[in-house]
């Protein structure tokens, strides 16, 4: 059994895209519609209750363009809004913190786990409790990196300042020695090069983007969901501000070209 209808996946803005670039390449041949949430971006420092009601408001909207699957490409919305989405609803719903997480755990010998998120990742606690999930003797040095997101989005990702900004971010891992380290916002891995740069040589970066797209190829053939390997992998983009600062931006976060950008108004029903 195929299907062809579209994977929704959304985010607070522009961060998604780096987890819409690994799913593109690993799925070429499934539709998919993006969602940047470009007028209410950034969640990372927003409520638990704001973030839940932006999430359903923008789930309503997907389910309404007929998806068979929504993948929350945004850390925030995963750590605060994935369970409630999946009370909501009855389709497949996917977040990057359980992906994220099984990886670090793979990675680690020493069992030092580092991660990185927003202001409201970090607060949530959603990757340390799942990390202690999978294995209970996991230590967690925990880092909230608010100036990667605006770094990211101004592509001031090398050189001097990042540096030293990184620098600072990253101290405590260093001196818990973290052999893992979770990059668990969506704008952080434009930073990878960076954060490599301040870490000891021998720390692994987990890119919670690259690593969920294995997940959605398992969760799309066991739930019979696998689009037709012939079809076209169309891709639709919606924002909620203009568009224009949308579509500049993602060139640094995507290795194809996104045409056409919509604005879209939300509600919640
Ligand atoms: N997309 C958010 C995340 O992955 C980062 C940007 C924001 O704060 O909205 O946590």
């Amino acid at each position: 059994m195929t299907d062809s209808r579209p994977i929704g996946i959304f985010d607070s803005g522009v961060g998604g895209l780096t987890v819409l670039n690994q799913l593109k390449k690993q799925l070429p041949y499934e539709q998919m519609i993006y969602v940047g949430d470009t007028a209410r971006v950034p969640y990372g420092n927003k409520s638990q209750q704001l973030i839940q009601q932006y999430s359903q408001e923008i789930s309503e909207f997907l389910i309404s363009k007929n998806c068979k699957m929504i993948i929350v490409a945004c850390n925030t919305a995963s750590s605060l809004s994935l369970e409630y989405l999946r009370s909501k609803h009855s389709l497949p719903i996917e977040g990057v913190i359980e992906a994220g997480v099984e990886e670090a755990i793979k990675e680690t010998t020493n069992n030092q786990i580092g991660v990185l998120g927003t202001h409201s990742t970090i607060q949530s606690g959603a990757y340390e409790i799942k990390l202690k999930e999978y294995q209970s003797n996991i230590h967690v040095t925990n880092q909230a990196c608010p100036l990667f997101v605006p770094l990211a989005e101004e592509g001031w990702v090398e050189g001097e300042i990042p540096e030293n900004i990184a620098r600072v971010y990253l101290k405590p891992l260093i001196d818990s020695k973290v052999d893992s380290v979770i990059l668990g916002c969506t704008h952080y891995p434009i930073l990878k090069r960076t954060i490599y740069n301040v870490l000891p040589k021998d720390v692994k970066l987990v890119d919670s983007g690259e690593a969920v797209s294995q997940k959605v190829i398992q969760i799309l053939s066991e739930k019979e969901l696998m689009a037709p390997s012939d079809a076209y992998g169309h891709l639709e983009c919606f924002v909620t501000d203009l568009p224009s600062q949308f579509s500049k931006v993602a060139k640094r976060f995507v290795d194809f070209s996104i045409d056409k950008v919509k604005t879209i108004e939300l509600h919640s029903s």
